[in-house]
């Protein structure tokens, strides 16, 4: 009986109904008139006075255990409405589910390449995983210039010439999406006018201000008579476009191996509008991008004649670009995939 009992607590205790059908087949089981607590009361008026006193109070406890668990599944039941009736009632409204939002990487890219389209350019990609001469070499970077450093770089594959038979070129990750221009001025004939938005990668240590990949928007305008005005007021008009009219804009002489003239952009601090933040240092401006005049050397590597042709190009980065719109301190947030940072940019999906 001792036996039965311990058989019995196992089965009442793994019972799980799946509707109410179920809980009442095991009331009428257990608790029944003629069920199984009922027979085991029936033999235990059997036995004698020394098993009364070991089996009563297990006896008594099972009883209770049975009770209750049918009362705790009885109220479990009426409280939720079975499954399998909701799944079949077609008049219930139906179950709601979250949209997504747009990455805030992504809204601002997407801003940036409406501007542009609406001026002509069209938008290019190119590869993440670049070779030495698109990434540096074509673009005029002497060969011992310090962005080739490990430092910076993520270096892939060291072919030598002994394995290939053909000049020693490094895979890379790119480091910028100056990379493109090439691709794009090699396979075709100008003029040229687009922007190449995409991923870039560098070898820092990730922190609030720097992380080992990054987004950035490069442009490109190539043809014949473009001159630095042409750069000038494409770039103001973009400006004012992205962050409103009235914002100022200024330049000053920058160095990049690939432009020359080079220079460096600066807008007027979109957070304080010039009475001095942190965001701008207290100096009224912050920098936005790079840009200057072509190279004629970057024309040439990429059979554009050069005394016919001329050209503007700039490069941006994204992040840079989104913290002054949202004052966003962390660009590790921009990767973490917290729902509770994505959510605050909340926009229709188109
Ligand atoms: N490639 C540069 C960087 O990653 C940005 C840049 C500067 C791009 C000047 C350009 C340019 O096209 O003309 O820092």
């Amino acid at each position: 009986m001792l036996e039965q009992i311990t058989d019995y607590t196992t089965e009442v205790n793994n019972f799980n109904p799946a509707n109410a059908a179920e809980l009442e087949a095991f009331r009428i089981r257990f608790l029944g008139t003629k069920g199984l607590i009922k027979d085991l009361f029936d033999q235990f008026k059997t036995v004698g006075a020394e098993e009364k006193r070991t089996m009563g109070k297990g006896l008594n406890e099972f009883k209770q255990l049975a009770e209750a668990k049918y009362q705790s599944l009885k109220e479990a039941l009426e409280t939720q409405p079975e499954k399998t009736v909701s799944k079949e009632d077609l008049t219930l409204p139906g179950e709601g589910f979250e949209i997504g939002s747009r990455h805030p990487l992504s809204l601002v890219r997407n801003e940036i390449i409406d501007i542009f389209k609406r001026l002509g350019f069209i938008v290019a990609e190119g590869p993440e995983i670049e070779d030495d001469w698109h990434n540096f070499s074509a673009l005029n970077f002497p060969q011992e210039h310090p962005a080739r450093d490990m430092q910076d770089t993520f270096f892939i594959s060291k072919k030598s010439p002994a394995d290939s038979g053909e000049a020693a070129g490094d895979i890379a990750l790119r480091t910028h999406t100056s990379s493109v221009q090439v691709r794009m001025m090699e396979a075709g004939k100008p003029p040229f006018r687009a922007i190449m938005p995409g991923r870039v990668y560098r070898n820092e240590a990730i922190s609030a201000r720097a992380h080992c990949f990054f987004h950035q928007v490069e442009g490109l305008y190539v043809d014949e008579n473009v001159s630095f005005a042409d750069l000038k007021q494409t770039l103001y008009h973009f400006v004012q476009e992205l962050y409103g009219q009235g914002t100022k804009l200024r330049f000053r002489p920058s160095y990049f191996p690939f432009t020359e003239p080079s220079a460096e952009m600066d807008i007027s601090c979109t957070i304080c509008h010039g009475s001095g933040c942190q965001m701008c240092k207290y100096t009224g401006w912050v920098e936005i991008l790079g840009c200057g005049m072509v190279d004629p050397n970057v024309l040439e590597n990429c059979g554009i004649d050069s005394t016919k042709y001329t050209g503007f190009a700039f490069g941006m980065g994204i992040e840079r670009i989104t913290n002054l719109k949202y004052v966003i301190r962390d660009l590790r947030l921009f990767s973490e995939n917290d729902v509770r940072f994505l959510k605050q940019f909340q926009t229709e999906i188109s």
